[in-house]
């Protein structure tokens, strides 16, 4: 009874990482300071459990959309963003989702699951894309919709500013700026929203990934008909406490953001040092290196207690990449003492 391309397709896998240093999802390695974390323990014990969640979450919605500078009518909330890139892709009329190659898995994953054509916007060599050789793309497929990750996920390289704004003008159908790392980019398109733009973020990364929760900002009325394929109650009740407390103290993250911004110039440079790695710019909280063989750079840093991203064999382009979040401070330092150890 299970569709034949289901069958076809592998699970999304998470490795093991027991007892490792976790370098391979893109996660904030610092734990929440303990004053903190009793006063947010204290709000979820007040948590009803035994009622569904609020399932407008309007105030919810509301403190977003201040943090944000728009209106709650502008804000739908999602179980991740992953979440939020189902809907988009459940609600739009069916025809083309356009995405550069390589960007992140789950643009071309939900479009299979939903049975949406995908063309794909192969990048330069260098992970740089031209603005016209894109639209170029979405014209001659009749795009309904298209991602743009900005930075990207895995190459970390973020658009030009004016590239993404001729894109944003030029399509005529829906283009998704995905700010996943737009807090280690220090830059927005907030400005560019409107009836045919949306911007979508995430708490993942700046510190709340196991509590699963993203937003898009858009045009009301889109943002409005969106609503509609939500599942109702998708943020549970201890989810949307947290990040209500969590909010209002958001300065905590900024402060652990800036760190890793510092944390991530400081890798670069050291393994930029290192003979026989190439390392790409990058404006995320993570670093694509090329290394000589990376399946046994990769096979060595597990040995040595370390879990990074090896992303040879998913792209042409990705070909003996590694990707290495970046970590604490000890935590990159154990990185680069294993790396030196097996470049020498
Ligand atoms: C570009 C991009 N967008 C969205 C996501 C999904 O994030 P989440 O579902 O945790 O909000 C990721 C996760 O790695 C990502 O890299």
């Amino acid at each position: 009874m299970i569709r034949n391309d289901i069958k076809a397709l592998s699970a999304y896998h998470v490795p093991d990482s027991s007892g490792m240093i976790k370098l391979d999802a893109m996660e904030n390695p610092f734990s929440m300071p303990d004053d903190l974390r009793k006063q947010w323990a204290e709000k979820l014990a007040g948590v009803d459990i035994n009622r569904y969640p609020d399932a407008d979450m309007y105030k919810l919605r509301a403190k977003i959309a201040s943090h944000e500078g728009v209106e709650p009518e502008q804000v739908l909330l999602g179980n991740g963003s992953d979440e939020i890139i189902q809907m988009i892709l459940i609600a739009t009329v069916p025809g083309t989702c356009v995405i550069p190659s390589p960007t992140f898995v789950m643009y071309n994953l939900v479009s299979q699951w939903l049975k949406r054509p995908v063309a794909t916007v192969p990048l330069a060599e260098d992970f740089t894309m031209k603005e016209e050789h894109f639209l170029q793309v979405c014209a001659r497929e009749k795009a309904v919709v298209a991602f743009l990750a900005c930075p990207n996920n895995p190459t970390g390289n973020l658009w030009r500013q004016d590239k993404v704004e001729m894109i944003a003008r030029g399509m005529s159908g829906m283009l998704v700026i995905d700010e996943a790392y737009g807090p280690f980019s220090e830059r927005t398109h907030n400005h560019l929203i409107g009836p045919n733009v949306m911007v979508l973020k995430t708490f993942s990364k700046v510190g709340w990934a196991g509590l699963r929760m993203g937003y898009l900002l858009g045009d009301a009325e889109v943002i409005a008909q969106l609503n509609k394929v939500r599942m109702p109650y998708n943020i549970n009740a201890l989810t949307q406490a947290s990040a209500t407390f969590l909010l209002d103290h958001f300065d905590v993250f900024e402060k652990q953001v800036a760190e890793l911004r510092d944390e991530r110039e400081r890798m670069a440079a050291a393994l930029a040092d290192m003979k026989g790695i190439e390392i790409f710019p990058s404006q995320a909280n993570f670093l694509l290196v090329r290394v000589e063989n990376s399946n046994a750079v990769f096979e060595s840093l597990r040995q040595a207690g370390i879990l990074i991203k090896n992303m040879h064999g998913s792209d042409r382009l990705l070909d003996n990449c590694l990707r290495i979040t970046v970590g604490s401070h000890e935590e990159n330092d154990a990185v680069l003492a294993a790396m030196r150890g097996i470049v020498a």
